[in-house]
């Protein structure tokens, strides 16, 4: 049950019955030769959506840009400072939190979303305290990056053994392939797997991965393998959706 889709009425009537939303979190950033600017958008809010559909929650609208100033060497990338990520989810929460929304499980996209969303739940509380005290509605947060779990793991492992890397994986490309099958690209890559390592800012970022790459060989991105990482992805995340929204 997507908000967007919902007329007034039947948020309300939702209400009645439940306090939980999904809030999928994305990035608009470089992902390596074949990897869509939006791959991480794309991924948190097709996963998000499938849950949403397994358990009959609501799903806010998508956060399609996240904190990626690392990326911004590479065209198309957009970032929001931490700051700004952080009163945008402080924002979005405290508009749904009058309306009765208490408990929100947000799916990410993005390894560098983590510090800021999990900074923002903090200020929220704080900001609940500050306007309610003692009668502050008791607003909870959970925070679900979709390719970790046993299952996607699992999966990675069988498809792209020893290269799936940290940026640009296969599994991420191939979980836009099969969500955005018009947008499949084939593109030569050399060296087939790429460096490994940190990293310090932008432009270090892209002397040391000058294709966008780290540790991964995307070229072994399939859309049948993005299909099984977002069904067990979903599946995985569904069951702490779960948990979330009936534990007392
Ligand atoms: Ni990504």
């Amino acid at each position: 049950m997507l908000l967007h889709d919902c007329t007034w009425a039947e948020v309300a009537a939702y209400l009645s019955t439940g306090k939980g939303i999904i809030m999928p979190i994305g990035s608009t950033e470089q992902h390596g030769p074949n990897g869509l600017v939006g791959t991480d958008a794309i991924c948190a809010e097709a996963v998000a959506h499938a849950v949403g559909d397994a358990v009959g929650a609501m799903v806010g609208p998508t956060i399609p840009v996240g904190m990626a100033v690392h990326h911004m060497e590479f065209p198309g990338s957009m970032t929001l400072r931490p700051s700004t990520l952080l009163a945008l989810i402080h924002d979005y929460v405290l508009s749904l939190a009058e309306h009765g929304f208490e408990r929100f499980f947000f799916v990410n996209g993005h390894g560098g979303n983590i510090a800021t969303v999990r900074a923002a739940f903090y200020e929220i509380h704080a900001e609940n305290r500050a306007r309610h005290g003692k009668d502050a509605p008791e607003l909870r947060f959970a925070l679900a990056n979709w390719w970790e779990g046993d299952a996607v793991g699992r999966l990675s492992r069988e498809f792209y053994p020893g290269v799936e890397g940290s940026h640009a994986t296969p599994s991420e490309v191939a979980l836009t392939q099969h969500v955005r099958p018009h947008a499949i690209k084939a593109v030569a890559m050399s060296p087939a797997v790429a460096p490994a390592g940190g990293f310090h800012d932008a432009r270090d970022f892209r002397r040391r991965y000058p294709d966008g790459r780290i540790g991964s060989n995307p070229a072994l991105a399939r859309p049948e393998h993005g299909k099984r990482l977002l069904e067990a992805s979903a599946a995985a995340i569904a069951e702490q959706y779960r948990s979330f929204v009936t534990e007392s």
